[in-house]
């Protein structure tokens, strides 16, 4: 009952027309999001792998946003340089020693963004992507803009006091903070951490749909009735780690039937168990009813799924 009671009431602070909008988005197909770009192909956060994705008939692309050292949201999954740019030969002293592996990390927070446009991000992938840059929030946003929508990961917010905000401004400024606002470019917010996303849509209000990550590490207490119910407080959906799928599966279904919308992640060509290849992967978590695939390969999404074809 009190399920039903929150489904017909919808999230906190989200209007009637807010929540039709959201409504006739959970009543679409499924979504074909390309993890970090089409990131099987090009190298994970960058341009070419954004572009790619939109060309390859991503419904959204996803990518991971944090904070320089002079505050500008850029993005990067990891919270240091060295395993996607050349950080070690440009910067060789600006390393710190990890708190748990004693090894060198140049964190992206001890740099400015003038310092990391001199990094390239490309070449670690393949040689053809030398001198490809980290890209600002603001360059995503323009390189993806009217082609694909944007699965913004707020990434280790924890991290970076008032990224929050500085997202919401950088999609005001761009004129992207409402949904609805391009129907050509959509905006989803996401993150792992809850704190964040009840920032997002508590005291900075926004109505832009958000999902809550999920990994099958934290999963147990999250994919209870009471989980759900204080996850349904702050999201639209959530995109848990796909064993949850199958693992809490009358979770997931409680889930859906409160009107959260389900996006698991990540389907990726290189990684596959059980299944003859990622498509076969991918449609299988489609035929249970997920509404979204998060994947490196969103060339490989059902075609039905593709916004080209
Ligand atoms: O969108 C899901 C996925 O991006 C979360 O994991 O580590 O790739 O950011 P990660
Ligand atoms: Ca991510």
């Amino acid at each position: 009952m009190l399920v039903l009671a929150m489904a017909l009431a919808g999230p906190i602070g989200v209007t009637s027309a807010e929540m039709g909008a959201q409504n006739a988005a959970r009543a679409s197909k499924p979504w074909n999001i390309g993890h970090r770009g089409a990131s099987a192909y090009a190298p994970e956060n960058t341009v070419p792998a954004f572009v790619l994705a939109a060309e390859q008939g991503a419904t959204f692309v996803e990518f991971d946003v944090q904070l320089t050292k002079d505050r500008q949201v850029v993005c990067l999954h990891d919270t240091s340089l060295e395993r996607t740019t050349d950080v070690e030969q440009v910067f060789p002293d600006r390393f710190r020693r990890g708190d748990s592996d004693a090894a060198k990390h140049w964190m992206l927070e001890d740099f400015t963004l003038a310092e990391i446009q001199r990094l390239d991000a490309g070449s670690w992938f393949d040689p053809k992507f030398r001198g490809t840059r980290i890209p600002t929030f603001a360059e995503t946003i323009d390189a993806l803009r009217g082609r694909s929508g944007l699965f913004i990961e707020l990434k280790s917010p924890e991290r970076y006091e008032g990224i929050e905000e500085l997202v919401l401004n950088e999609l005001g400024a761009k004129g992207l903070a409402r949904p609805g606002a391009d129907p050509k470019t959509p905006v989803l917010l996401q993150s792992f951490n809850a704190s964040s996303l009840q920032i997002l849509a508590g005291p900075l209000g926004t109505k832009l749909p958000i999902h809550f990550l999920v990994s099958a590490r934290d999963a147990a207490p999250w994919m209870t009735i009471e989980g759900l119910e204080k996850i349904y407080a702050f999201a639209t959906g959530i995109s848990p780690e796909k064993t949850i799928v199958t693992n809490h599966a009358d979770a997931i279904a409680r889930a859906k039937k409160m009107g959260l919308r389900v996006t698991p992640y990540t389907f990726r060509s290189s990684a596959v168990v059980g299944f003859k290849d990622v498509r076969a992967e991918m449609a299988h978590y489609l035929g249970l009813g997920v509404d979204g695939v998060i994947t490196d390969n969103p060339d490989l999404a059902n075609q039905e799924l593709r916004t080209k074809k």
